[in-house]
């Protein structure tokens, strides 16, 4: 009879087990030599980005990174690891236009060319809809035009690169999109009861969708490839806005074991930006959509949508660049 039972624990463990390697994700395998790229990353005070910086700094690139707060700590423990590396850190909001052309400048003055963007910073679920000092929707203006932008002053040093390329970390959260060029701003939504809930996510994932259209877009417009990716669900700050709400919170505290096991920590969030940086130039699918360290398929896509974003962020970027 006992073995009948250990039989039982067995099989549940070996399942438990292959489930959780299944939900823990893939690891980046794929290497080639990047000791001599400068490589930028948006958001690194935290989460994916952070991760990605610290896996980078293992392979002697150029890394400069972005973000309102800076890692002290993580710098310091980063700049002992690997005292090789050249990291650099500039204070960057991109929200603020006049942050994100100090980044720019400051960046133009030590680097005179960079290979790869790492368009990763991002903000998730605003439970109250908030705007920018512009007046765009807080995550349209964090998460897509606020890099759009900071791409935009970059684009002649990434010229200089033998072969430079964009990656957006955007999200399977782009299921979520009702992007409608009249209302970018989420305006038909704004009474709803539902925003924090509901068209919260509906906002994030317009920013998402808008990341995988970019990336469409880029090599027609500037001759740079691009591609946008999905981490995988993983364990990071980006729902501290949820969270803040307190029965999210009492639900989660509850649910973390369940939460945990089937999502990805840091380590293996960052394997796909990862793969990204690593794969060769020549397999690098031009507007593509990674998921999982391979080529994946977008839910939704949109040439028309990607042509229609890009002239109005042109339009949007240079119309806010003159008003203030
Ligand atoms: N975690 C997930 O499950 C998941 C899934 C799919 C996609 N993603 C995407 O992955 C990216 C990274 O998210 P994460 O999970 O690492 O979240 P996180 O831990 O909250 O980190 C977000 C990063 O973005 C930076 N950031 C936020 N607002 C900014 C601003 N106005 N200007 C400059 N930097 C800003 C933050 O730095 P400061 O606060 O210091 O400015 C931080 O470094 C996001 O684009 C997110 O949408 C995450």
């Amino acid at each position: 009879m006992w073995w009948n039972v250990l039989i039982i624990v067995l099989i549940v463990l070996i399942v438990g087990i292959r489930v959780r390697i299944y939900f823990r994700g893939k690891k980046c395998e794929t290497l080639r030599d990047i000791s001599n790229l400068t490589i930028l990353i948006t958001g690194g005070s935290k989460g994916l980005g952070q991760e990605t910086i610290k896996q980078l700094a293992k392979f002697n690139c150029r890394i400069i990174f972005g973000s309102r707060s800076r890692p002290t700590e993580f710098l310091q423990q980063l700049l002992e690891t690997y005292p090789q590396t050249k990291i650099q850190y500039f204070p960057l909001d991109l929200q603020c236009w006049n942050s994100i052309k100090q980044f720019t400048t400051r960046v133009k003055q030590e680097v005179d060319k960079i290979d790869i963007i790492i368009n990763n910073a991002g903000i998730m679920g605003t439970l109250t809809r908030q705007f920018t000092q512009y007046g765009i929707e807080a995550h349209f203006g964090t998460n897509y035009l606020g890099p759009f932008f900071l791409n935009h002053l970059l684009l002649d040093i990434l010229k200089k690169s033998n072969c430079p390329r964009i990656i957006n970390v955007s999200s399977i959260a782009h299921l979520f999109q009702d992007l409608d060029f009249n209302d970018l701003n989420c305006d038909k939504w704004a009474k709803s009861l539902f925003w924090s809930r509901i068209f919260t996510y509906r906002a994030y994932g317009n920013t998402k969708f808008a990341q995988i259209l970019n990336a469409q877009e880029f090599s027609k417009r500037t001759g740079i490839m691009a591609c946008s990716l999905h981490p995988g669900v993983v364990r990071t700050e980006v729902l501290q806005y949820q969270l803040s709400a307190w029965w999210f919170n009492l639900i989660m505290s509850i649910a973390w074991p369940i939460y945990s096991f089937f999502t990805k920590d840091i380590y293996y969030g960052c394997q796909t930006i990862l793969y990204c940086i690593m794969i060769k130039d020549e397999e690098l699918v031009d507007g593509g959509f990674y998921k999982d360290c391979k080529l994946a398929k977008a839910k939704f896509t949109s040439k028309e949508k990607a042509k229609q974003l890009w002239d109005m962020s042109l339009q949007l970027i240079s119309k806010i660049d003159n008003s203030y």
